[in-house]
């Protein structure tokens, strides 16, 4: 029996739930720490360059061929010929391999959240969060507790569960991330951190800066997994896509630099390096906090915030995944979503314990954590984006006027579509290789 395709009972729903996919630790941990690393505000120039005309490119695809074909993404590319079945599963693969390294970091959120509501706060917060992510029990237990959060909203279905959870979530998430932007700004090292993000040094420019934003940019707007097909399957027959991109585009780089703002003043109020990397949110931002009058609260909003923004980010990983297994296995809602948390949860269990007692089991020179990471977002990544950037341009017919529009922005953007978006793909590729 077909059953009908749920759709979006709201525009704001559907962009909610776009923002809510796209904004994730992609914005609060890894923008911050990759700006930091790749010289502040040339970075951030580049990667404003390349959302706006590059990655929104795909982003508009994966919306279009949602729209088109309301399908999970699997039966979208066999729609579009049987011969791109494989695709549809290569998408599937990789979306379902990001949540078994990202929930890992969920469940170290959790435990900070416990943490600061305690207010059991320790001395040392690098010697702490060595010891917590290197033990058995708890970062697993915590890694499959935020799995089971997760599965809880596509397990509810569209509209009662991600619909729902996003509706109410991705507000209070802006709310918090303003609250501790406006305050991080009346701290004395705001100036320093204010000209660090937008006074750009160019002598920092460099080629492999681009290849990182353009890698950052593809993670944060959840291209090339299908997720945004499938967010995109949901929407209703009168969206705008240009509009609805650009809106996600404009909502995810403003989130991403308030987070900036949110924290480079504090860093350098401390004296912290900016490019103190990944550990910036579990080690630096916590140990500032703690050093705050009202340490317990700035804290607590802070893993809150992040708690909003990965689960968000985790339900449309899921969602894809679920969707994808529902459609091809033939099998419930219900079925699929515990089929999809059994999978996750086998693999994200060495993942965790990838910084203990697995920390010297290493893939290609990388432990299981950073090997799930590095393949997914530098190689499967930038191929999959290739291959939706190839399909719609050369396979589809017309394609380009469905996306874009049939007036001089159609065809330019049909240009960057067929050829440069399609190269550039191949150059960051080539190079994460
Ligand atoms: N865009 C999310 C972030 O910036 O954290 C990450 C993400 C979400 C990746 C959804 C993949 C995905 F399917």
């Amino acid at each position: 029996m077909e059953v009908k395709r749920p759709e979006w009972t709201s525009h704001f729903s559907f962009i909610a739930a776009t923002v809510g996919s796209a904004v994730g630790l992609g914005n609060i941990w890894r923008f911050p720490y990759i700006m930091g690393k790749n010289g502040g505000a040339v970075f951030l120039l580049t990667y404003l360059l390349l959302i706006a005309f590059i990655c929104i490119i795909p982003l508009c695809c994966e919306l279009t061929m949602g729209k088109i074909y309301k399908k999970d993404a699997i039966n979208t590319f066999s729609a579009i010929n049987p011969k791109y079945k494989w695709f549809g599963w290569l998408c599937i693969f990789t979306v379902t391999l990001i949540p078994c390294f990202y929930f890992v970091v969920g469940g170290w959120i959790l435990n900070y959240i416990w943490v600061f509501l305690t207010g059991n706060l320790p001395d040392n917060f690098a010697v702490y969060f060595s010891n917590f992510s290197s033990q058995i029990f708890m970062p697993c237990f915590l890694t499959i507790l935020f799995l089971i959060l997760t599965a809880i909203f596509p397990y509810r279905g569209v509209n009662s569960g991600i619909e729902k959870a996003n509706n109410i979530m991705m507000p209070a998430f802006t709310l918090f991330l303003f609250i501790l932007a406006v305050f991080a700004l009346t701290l004395p090292g705001a100036k320093d951190g204010l000209l660090f993000m937008f006074k750009p040094d160019f002598s920092q420019f460099d080629k492999t800066m681009i290849l990182t934003a353009l890698g950052q940019a593809l993670f944060t707007l959840s291209i090339g997994m299908g997720t945004i097909l499938t967010y995109g399957s949901y929407m209703k027959e009168n969206t705008n896509i240009l509009k609805s991109a650009y809106t996600l585009i404009i909502c995810d780089t403003i989130i991403a630099i308030s987070a900036g703002i949110m924290i480079f003043p504090i860093v350098f109020s401390f004296g912290v390096q900016p490019s103190a990397g990944a550990t910036l949110a579990f080690i630096s931002m916590p140990q500032m906090f703690s050093e705050l009058p009202f340490a317990s609260v700035f804290g607590l909003v802070f893993f809150i915030l992040l708690f909003f923004a990965s689960i968000t980010s985790g339900i449309s990983m899921m969602e894809t995944t679920v969707a994808a297994f529902m459609d091809n296995l033939n099998i419930s809602r219900k079925k699929s979503t515990i089929l999809t948390v059994f999978i996750i949860g086998l693999i994200s269990i060495p993942a965790t314990l990838s910084f203990g007692v697995l920390k010297d089991f290493k893939l290609c020179d990388k432990t299981i954590f950073d090997f799930l990471d590095y393949t997914t977002s530098n190689l499967f990544l930038p191929f999959n984006t290739l291959i939706i950037c190839l399909i719609a341009g050369w396979c589809i017919p017309y394609f380009w006027e469905k996306a874009f529009g049939k007036g001089f922005i159609g065809s330019i953007f049909n240009i960057l579509l067929k050829f440069i978006v399609p190269f550039i793909l191949i150059c960051v590729l080539v190079s994460g290789i």
